[in-house]
Parts: structure tokens; C-alpha cells; sequence
């Protein structure tokens, strides 16, 4: 062969390569589609409430994101490795068989625990398989697909940058559906939400479509405790972190420093809140307000519920989404739950 054809033919196959990837790894962004302005008037009217509070989606922006990964491996946050300890054990028999579906994540973040999935099921199998992730972080989306994408090169990926609350009308239905949402993140809503968003779920979900639904279940308040205020702070991070996506919203000028952080489980609402008390008073103000927003000495912001289920609680939310239990599947000490839902 000359050195030309030579040329030619590996130019052809890096063109083959890039092809084959783009027909394979897709990311689309409906979040663009709902208007800063919509996302800046509910940073607004939390922040005018009695009791001011900003919506916990807001911690991840690309900083948010990492600190989120960041506390995932800290000793203290227990339901990641719990969770991951989870899906290792039941996932042959969860996934194992799977084929021909599309494997939905939703608040899929870095797609580590996908991977567990997907290792699971074998090779033959993996090829007739959409991975739909969805999360509100573009950053996530983009880095963590690819990385996917470079474990698993045999599997479409088409990544949905999206607010699950309101857009998951934009997931196409192409398969039958097995939906993953794992985290806990469900329990970052209140209850009134989670059902609402659980029936959500359940309403893009044909008859014999699976959920795999991760819930952190109530435990001792210590261990509770600790998950939220390590001792390296990252949590404290990611919680003053919220700040600066209020002023990429707002083009305002708020600091940390000028805040403490607070996390301590409520057992009455069997919940973790996470505050930012303010160590002295401050004026919020933005070209998107008429008025500054005034802030006391020792007033607190709510960023953040944490949840912690009960079987009881889980049975009841189920059904009253017209979801079926399958089966709850638990590590040793039933600190954590996959619940295999069906429709
Ligand atoms: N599933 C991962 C990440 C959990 S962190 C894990 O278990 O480790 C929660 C994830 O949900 C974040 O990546 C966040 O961006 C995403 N998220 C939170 N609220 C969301 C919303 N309303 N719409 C879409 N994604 C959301
Ligand atoms: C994503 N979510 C379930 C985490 C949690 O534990 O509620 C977010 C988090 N907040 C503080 N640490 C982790």
C-alpha cells in the first residue's frame, strides 16, 4: 500500500471512529428550554418567603457537581457505599437478564453507580440497550457519559440535560423502560413533592416498566448527623456552594463567609435539614430586584431536606402512584433500600 492510500484509509477509519461515536453518545439540553427567568424568579420568591428557602437542585452547578462526588467517598457519608454495596449484590438478579430496554437514570451525577448496572448485564445483551441519563448538571451530564462511553464503547448513550420535576415529557419512549433513581434523591423532596413525583414517574411508565427506586432509611441520629458535617468540611462547602449559583442567577454579590452552615436531623419530619445561618445582617441585592432582600443576624436559608424512609412510608408512596412492590432490598443493617417498583 503507498503511503497516500495509507493516509487515506487511516483518516477514513478516525472519521469512522468519530461517526460511529457521535451515532452512539448524544447529549441533548431541554434545560435551555425553561428561561433563566423562570429559574431566577424561584431563587427570588424562596428568598421572600417567611422562612427563606432556595431549591437544593440549585447546589449543582460544575462546582456543586464535584463537591457532591467529593462527599461520596468521605468515611462519614455512609449511603453511597451503601447504596453501591446494594446494587453490587442484587444486580445479576436485577439486571442480569435485562435486554432490548431503555435503562432511564434519573439525577444520574457521575454514572458510577450505572456502571454497577451495567456490568451486570452481559455484553450480547448490552447492545440492545439505550442508557437514558437525566440530571439538571450539564457539567455531570457531558463528563460522565463520556467516561461511560469509554468503559462501555459497545452502548448508546443518549444524555438529557433536564429538570426531572418538569421536563421528563422530553424523554422519547423508544423501549420498554427499566428507570433508575438512586441516591436518595427522592428524599430531597418533601413528602407532598416525592409522591407528586413519583406519580410523575410512574405516568411516563407503561404496563410491566420497572423502577429501581434507592431510599436511605432511618437509622440512628448520630450516624445521621455525621453524613452531613464531616469533618472535612465538604459538606459545609457544598452548602455555602449554593450561594454562588444565587449570584450567577441573581448578578449578586453574596458571601460565604458571611454565612455558617447548619445540618441536623429533624426526627418529628424524619428528615436532615440543611441551613446557612447568617452571621450578621446583609442586604442581598440585584439588578432583578426592586428591592434589596434584607437578611438578619442569625436568619437561616433552608437548602436542603434529606429524608429518611420507613417500609411503611415506601409501601404507602408506592401505591399511591399505582406502582407495584416488587421486592426492597437491603444491605445487612438496613440502612439503605433499593425498591424494584413495577407498573
Ligand atoms: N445519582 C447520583 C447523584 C445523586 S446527587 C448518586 O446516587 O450518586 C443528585 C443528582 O440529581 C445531582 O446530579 C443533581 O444534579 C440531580 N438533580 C437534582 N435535582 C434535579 C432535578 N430537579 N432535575 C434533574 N436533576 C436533578
Ligand atoms: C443527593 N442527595 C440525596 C444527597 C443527600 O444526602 O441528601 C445530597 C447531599 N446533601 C448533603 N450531602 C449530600
Amino acid at each position: 500500500m503507498s503511503n497516500t492510500t495509507l493516509a487515506t484509509s487511516e483518516q477514513k477509519t478516525q472519521a469512522q471512529v468519530e461517526n460511529s461515536l457521535a451515532q452512539r453518545l448524544s447529549i441533548r439540553n431541554e434545560l435551555k428550554k425553561l428561561s433563566n427567568d423562570l429559574l431566577r424568579n424561584e431563587i427570588i420568591s424562596g428568598l421572600n418567603q417567611d422562612h427563606k428557602s432556595i431549591s437544593s437542585k440549585f447546589f449543582y452547578n460544575k462546582r456543586g457537581s464535584l463537591l457532591f462526588e467529593w462527599i461520596t467517598k468521605l468515611p462519614e457519608y455512609y449511603p453511597t457505599r451503601t447504596e453501591k454495596a446494594v446494587i453490587k449484590r442484587y444486580a445479576p438478579q436485577l439486571f442480569g437478564n435485562q435486554r432490548s430496554i431503555d435503562l432511564v437514570e434519573l439525577g444520574s451525577g457521575d454514572c458510577s453507580k450505572i456502571s454497577l448496572v451495567l456490568n451486570a448485564i452481559p455484553d450480547h445483551n448490552r447492545t440492545s440497550i439505550t442508557y437514558r441519563p437525566v440530571d439538571f448538571s450539564e457539567s455531570a451530564v457531558d463528563s460522565s457519559t463520556k467516561l461511560l462511553n469509554s468503559r462501555f464503547p459497545d452502548l448508546k448513550i443518549e444524555g438529557l440535560v433536564a429538570d426531572f420535576t418538569q421536563q421528563l415529557e422530553s424523554l422519547p419512549y423508544v423501549q420498554p423502560r427499566l428507570i433508575c433513581f438512586f441516591g436518595s434523591t427522592i428524599g430531597n423532596f418533601t413528602p407532598a413533592l416525592a409522591q407528586k413525583l413519583l406519580s410523575q414517574i410512574a405516568n411516563t411508565m407503561n404496563s410491566g416498566d420497572q423502577l429501581i427506586l434507592g431510599v436511605d432509611m432511618v437509622k440512628d441520629k448520630n450516624t445521621i448527623e455525621a453524613a452531613y458535617n464531616d469533618s472535612q468540611r465538604i459538606t459545609e462547602a457544598f452548602n455555602k456552594n449554593i450561594l454562588h449559583a444565587v449570584n450567577g442567577y441573581l448578578q449578586s454579590d453574596i458571601s460565604p463567609i458571611d454565612f455558617k452552615h447548619i445540618a441536623f436531623f429533624n426526627k418529628t419530619e424524619s428528615r436532615i435539614e440543611m441551613h446557612l445561618e447568617a452571621k450578621n445582617e446583609l442586604w442581598l441585592e440585584s439588578p432583578y430586584l426592586a428591592n434589596p432582600i434584607n437578611i438578619k443576624a442569625g436568619e437561616c436559608i433552608h437548602t436542603e431536606n434529606s429524608y429518611k424512609y420507613t417500609e411503611q412510608v415506601i409501601n404507602k408512596m408506592a401505591s399511591q402512584s399505582q406502582l407495584f412492590v416488587n421486592d426492597i432490598l437491603y444491605d445487612d443493617n438496613k440502612w439503605f433500600a433499593l425498591v424494584h417498583l413495577m407498573k
